[in-house]
């Protein structure tokens, strides 16, 4: 790909419901890496322990209505106290590789002041896991700003970024000689849109504009990042991870509706994709968004910062979505959209929502009668083997940058039998056909590599609170027990054989 180009929308062959093409056994290729996924703010607790101040996070769940139930972060899974323990846990299931993130409120928590006791909570987790032989694949940023950066402006203020280095550098100072493996951002479009522009995450900010903002500033603080952490470790493994959908036009044949599915493939997936891999933003983005300044919160060279090349892509992928130009006869039941994040159950927060979209005026999602999982969204594995040999393609493949699926499970109203355990043929069902939809595309010629279950234990799903569960183990939050789902059990088997049972 050359540098500066970017690659239009073409509508790929919608196998709308079609399954994985294998039936049987399915083998990885040797190497395969497999892991399961967390996220500092969804299950550590000890939200003002050793120093710790408030992230955003820990503001917005006292906004009334805003999460679930009033849930709140404060001790979630413990795993800030029970992390020796969670570490054992993954050496029973099997697992290569832990992906988690640092939370920059307990590293760094008025944003300029480095806490030693913070970072020293890193060190020892980074420390357990190299003991068991489990390979720390640390994320810098998922979604917990410090409310003291919040309040100096946020993400829709450059300075930002340039703080975002800073915490990475600070970081790397104190782990760097053990990890080996760095991601800069986790999803930054549910930052920016979903926290900015969308108000249903923290901040909770409702401005299309600051929406914008945040997500070029986001990036900017990726590239700024991946420079300075480039500089400094030369060999380290550098990433970025992105969450995406698969947007499919309801009529393939109306061209409203191709155009509907071009603008959200464009606000969701090629907002990020091409000033990362092509050094551009896609100039169909940049004219639906002219009129909210976008463009002028570029800067010269910013792009150049953002385009420096990457080693890994992670890939988040839960769902893809059919959208068209008109509204359905009658809303998609319990989802206010098709690509995962965006979408709110029905029961969930009772705050107002509004789209995530700072363009949404005519993507309106339909249903496809799919099956949904409890987040309501549709299971479409399918998808996955799509979107992976779209990024293969048009991405990561001319700029050699290896392929990870970062997260993919699901959410389900599991029953709790009378020994603790959780019979989940429902998630266990999820990850086998996402599995295979995986290999369908490393057969089709995607360099993927690996593979991260969402989530280690079921934890604090934002402003869903804890009432979902997307964890392969069970956590029962009023004792902390924690018991391996049959999904769980299921899973390790795969990563002790390094494939899939018939
Ligand atoms: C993606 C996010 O990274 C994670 O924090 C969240 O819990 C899952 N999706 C499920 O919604």
């Amino acid at each position: 790909a050359a540098p500066g180009t970017t690659v239009p929308f073409v509508p790929s062959s919608p196998l709308v419901g079609a399954t994985p093409n294998s039936t049987g056994r399915v083998e990885f290729p040797p190497g395969f890496l497999w892991g399961a996924a967390t996220a500092a703010f969804q299950i550590e607790g000890a939200a003002t322990e050793d120093g710790r101040q408030d992230s955003v996070w820990d503001v917005f769940c006292r906004v009334p209505g805003a999460v679930v139930n009033g849930d709140d972060g404060s001790v979630a899974c413990d795993h800030y106290h029970r992390y020796p323990q969670d570490v054992a846990l993954m050496t029973s299931l099997n697992l290569d590789a832990y992906r988690f993130s640092t939370s920059w409120a307990r590293v760094v928590p008025d944003g300029r002041t480095v806490n030693r006791a913070g970072l020293d909570f890193y060190s020892r987790l980074v420390d357990e896991l190299l003991a068991a032989d489990v390979l720390p694949w640390l994320t810098l940023y998922h979604w917990d700003l410090p409310q003291a950066l919040e309040e100096r402006g946020g993400w829709p203020r450059r300075d930002t970024a340039h703080r975002f280095a800073d915490y990475a550098v600070t970081m790397h100072e104190a782990l760097g000689d053990r990890v080996k493996v760095w991601t800069t951002l986790n999803e930054p479009w549910c930052s920016a849109f979903l926290g900015y522009t969308a108000g249903v995450h923290a901040p909770g900010r409702t401005s299309p504009a600051d929406g914008l903002a945040a997500a070029h500033h986001l990036l900017l603080g990726h590239g700024l990042a991946v420079n300075a952490l480039r500089e400094r470790d030369p060999e380290a493994t550098l990433g970025l991870t992105l969450n995406f959908t698969v947007s499919d036009p309801v009529d393939p044949t109306d061209p409203a509706d191709v155009d509907a599915a071009r603008r959200d493939d464009g606000m969701f997936n090629r907002i990020f994709l091409d000033p990362v891999f092509r050094g551009a933003y896609p100039p169909d983005v940049l004219d639906d968004t002219a009129h909210l300044g976008f463009a002028e919160v570029v800067q010269d060279g910013d792009l150049e910062i953002i385009s420096t090349p990457l080693d890994v892509l992670g890939v988040n992928y839960y769902n893809g979505g059919a959208v068209s130009a008109t509204p359905p006869a009658q809303a998609p039941q319990g989802t206010a959209g098709p690509d995962g994040e965006r979408a709110v159950p029905a029961d969930g927060p009772v705050r107002e929502t509004r789209s995530p979209n700072p363009v949404p005026d005519g993507i309106h999602p339909h249903g496809r009668g799919l099956p949904t999982t409890d987040m309501g969204w549709e299971v479409q594995p399918e998808g996955l083997t799509r979107l992976l040999l779209r990024l293969q393609e048009d991405y990561t493949g001319p700029r050699g940058t290896a392929l990870y699926v970062t997260e993919n499970g699901a959410a389900y109203p599991d029953v709790v039998q009378d020994d603790g355990g959780v019979d989940d043929a429902d998630r266990l069902a999820f990850v086998d056909a996402h599995l295979r939809a995986l290999k369908d595309a490393i057969d089709g010629g995607a360099d993927v590599r690996g593979y991260f279950a969402w989530s280690l234990l079921d934890n604090f799903e934002w402003a869903l609170g804890y009432s979902k569960r997307f964890g392969i183990t069970r956590v029962d939050y009023a004792t902390q027990q924690r018991t391996v789902k049959a999904s769980g059990r299921w899973y390790a088997q795969v990563a002790r054989d390094n494939a899939v049972p018939a």
